[in-house]
């Protein structure tokens, strides 16, 4: 059975009808194609699909998407600003923070959510933050870096 839910999604306001049991991961990749979000494990080990509920991260595929209600969410495709990429974007390419990209759009997410929620003054703190994003290229040094340069 269907389920109505009200929600904003990168800044639009969405009006959609859901199965109960549905991840705001599956919602998001499959209902509303927004295909940035990764799915790794699916059980909250790897942090390929995290997201922003209401600035704060969470990873999707443990958040049931009716949970939402009335929240904003931001995927990876609502961090640029147009055109013009976010800071953390731009730093993830200035320092090479990626091989294969899989775990980028998580990896960039809880970057940002790690310098607003204020864990990004040292690499060790940087690295106690983003141990929940798995990266199997081995790209942590150059994720490290590119966050301190946006922190400073
Ligand atoms: Fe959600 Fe791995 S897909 S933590």
């Amino acid at each position: 059975e269907q389920m109505p839910l009200r929600l904003t999604i990168n800044g639009k306001a969405q009006q959609l009808s859901i199965e109960p049991r549905v991840t705001l991961l599956d919602l998001l990749r499959e209902q509303l194609h927004l295909t940035g979000t990764k799915k790794g494990c699916d059980h909250g080990q790897c942090g390929a699909c995290t997201v922003h509920i209401d600035g704060q991260r969470v990873n999707s595929c443990l958040t049931l998407a009716m949970t939402t209600e009335d929240c904003n969410v931001t995927t990876i495709e609502g961090l640029a600003d147009g055109d013009k990429l976010h800071p953390m974007q731009e730093a993830f390419i200035k320092h090479d923070g990626f091989q294969c990209g899989y775990c980028t759009p998580g990896q960039i997410m809880s970057a940002v959510a790690c310098i607003r929620e204020g864990h990004a003054d040292s690499p060790e703190e940087i690295r106690e933050y983003m141990s929940g994003n798995i990266c199997r290229c081995g790209a942590y040094a150059n994720i490290i870096d590119a966050i301190m340069d946006v922190k400073k």
